[in-house]
């Protein structure tokens, strides 16, 4: 396995725009979706019970938990600047109070590793997983989950926060609210809970600021925000699809959906206003009628392999509204597409860096661009299915495999180097 270097990949792209300086050029990933055996946390129970809509555990995964640094050598070959993964609570805090040694160990040479081959290392200290003895008090609905949080956040950053640049407390703490507590699709599986789910965001809050304060304050030169999902909302007041429309970063305080939006979004964009980013990670148009609900795609509409709408430029949109919501610089932390078409993917990855273009020439301040994901991984509820990766994974042998996606996206970093060297 060779990763294309960033000198000698085969496509020629231009710059997507002048890089603003101190630019972050990355790609993503996770624990769960990517180490392997992560048996001791709540999506693992949960991928082999009955009747969850899992539609396959995530076993081995793509054992990156031995083959990190094969992981890594595709970033740095590809000319790239930063790495995002996750640390997995439950491999560091194995049972209640009780930190593995080793666990740390391991994470202290990725980071090493990170460190040594010239790249940032970005670090979710939540990505969905919880441990299971966390789970069983509750989880987020523990009277401590907080208090556990930020013990592990304060072992964690004692640990390893010489090694860390960025760190993400929490990824998408709307979408772990919501999907646990509303719709139930993934654990603890709880449906139609407005009252629990409201508790659990705002104990998802208080876990973020309960982070943001330890780790600002033992390791001051991590810069600290969260990961949100910020969909391009677009409303449609006569209830008709339509591609375009009201775009929710136009009206952020109004508009039909502008209750729901609060509580999915809101009280976390105005935590976020007293971190370093905003951390936006985006896919998709998500359409809505009068009365705030979704509207169906219509047949016939692109979809992606996740039967999300096909919408490139959704990503212009969100850096807006995180932006003007917190007044902070945006990180665009995950962005990227589920498909098995690679040229699909160069597209989807072309149309988006234009319209972050777009945002910056209109002022937007942005810091990074992460592409999800450098290697096709568990997606969640999904399984192996969905591709969202720059490098293919061969599941028999755990053998990585660039695809053009990859070398076209190593051509684009060179590219805007070498135009920014020139100003
Ligand atoms: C999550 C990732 C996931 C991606 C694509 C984001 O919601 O942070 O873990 O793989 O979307 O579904």
């Amino acid at each position: 396995m060779t990763a294309p270097a960033s000198g000698d990949s085969t496509t020629h792209e231009k710059s997507p725009f002048p890089l603003p300086e101190g630019w972050v050029w990355g790609v993503a990933g996770s624990a769960h979706q990517t180490e392997g055996n992560n048996d001791a946390n709540d999506w693992w129970r949960f991928e082999h019970e009955e009747g969850t809509g899992a539609v396959e555990p995530s076993g081995i995964a793509c054992d990156s938990w031995n083959r990190w640094e094969e992981d890594l050598d595709l970033v740095k070959g590809a000319g790239l600047d930063s790495y995002r993964t996750s640390l997995e609570w439950s491999r560091i805090e194995p049972a209640e109070g009780e930190f593995s040694a080793p666990a740390l160990a391991h994470y202290r040479r990725m980071l090493e590793g990170t460190r040594q081959r010239g790249l940032t290392a970005t670090l979710a200290l939540h990505h969905f997983t919880l441990p299971l003895w966390l789970a069983d008090q509750g989880g987020w609905e523990s009277p401590r989950a907080v208090e556990f949080f930020a013990r592990y956040c304060a072992t964690v950053v004692e640990s390893l926060g010489d090694l860390i640049d960025i760190v993400l407390t929490i990824n998408e703490p709307n979408v772990v609210a919501m999907t646990g507590y509303l719709d139930g699709r993934f654990p603890p599986r709880v449906s139609g809970a407005p009252e629990r789910w409201a508790h659990v965001t705002h104990t998802l809050v208080a876990a973020h600021v309960a982070a943001r304060e330890i780790l600002k304050r033992e390791s001051p030169h991590i810069r600290v925000g969260l990961a949100l999902a910020i969909p391009d909302i677009i409303f449609h007041p006569d209830g008709q699809w339509a591609p375009d429309g009201m775009h929710m970063s136009e009206l952020p305080t109004a508009g039909p959906g502008a209750e729901f939006a609060a509580m999915t979004l809101g009280v976390f964009l105005k935590a976020a206003r007293d971190d370093d980013f905003i951390g936006a990670n985006t896919y998709d148009s998500q359409h809505m009628g009068p009365d705030g609900n979704p509207l169906p795609t219509p047949d016939g509409e692109r979809i992606t392999q996740m039967g999300w709408t096909y919408a490139p430029e959704a990503v212009g949109y969100s850096v807006r509204l995180a932006a003007h919501e917190t007044g902070r610089p945006v990180i665009i932390t995950e962005n990227g597409v589920g498909t098995e078409n690679d040229e699909e993917r160069i597209e989807y990855l072309q149309r988006a860096l234009a319209s972050v273009a777009r945002a910056l020439a209109d002022g937007i301040e942005i810091h990074g661009y992460y592409v999800w994901s450098l290697i096709d991984n568990f997606e969640w509820t999904d399984g192996y299915r969905p591709k969202f990766g720059l490098v293919a994974v061969d599941r028999t042998t755990m053998e990585r495999r660039p695809k053009p996606s990859l070398a076209w996206y190593a051509s684009v970093v060179a590219a805007s180097r070498a135009d920014s060297s020139r100003v």
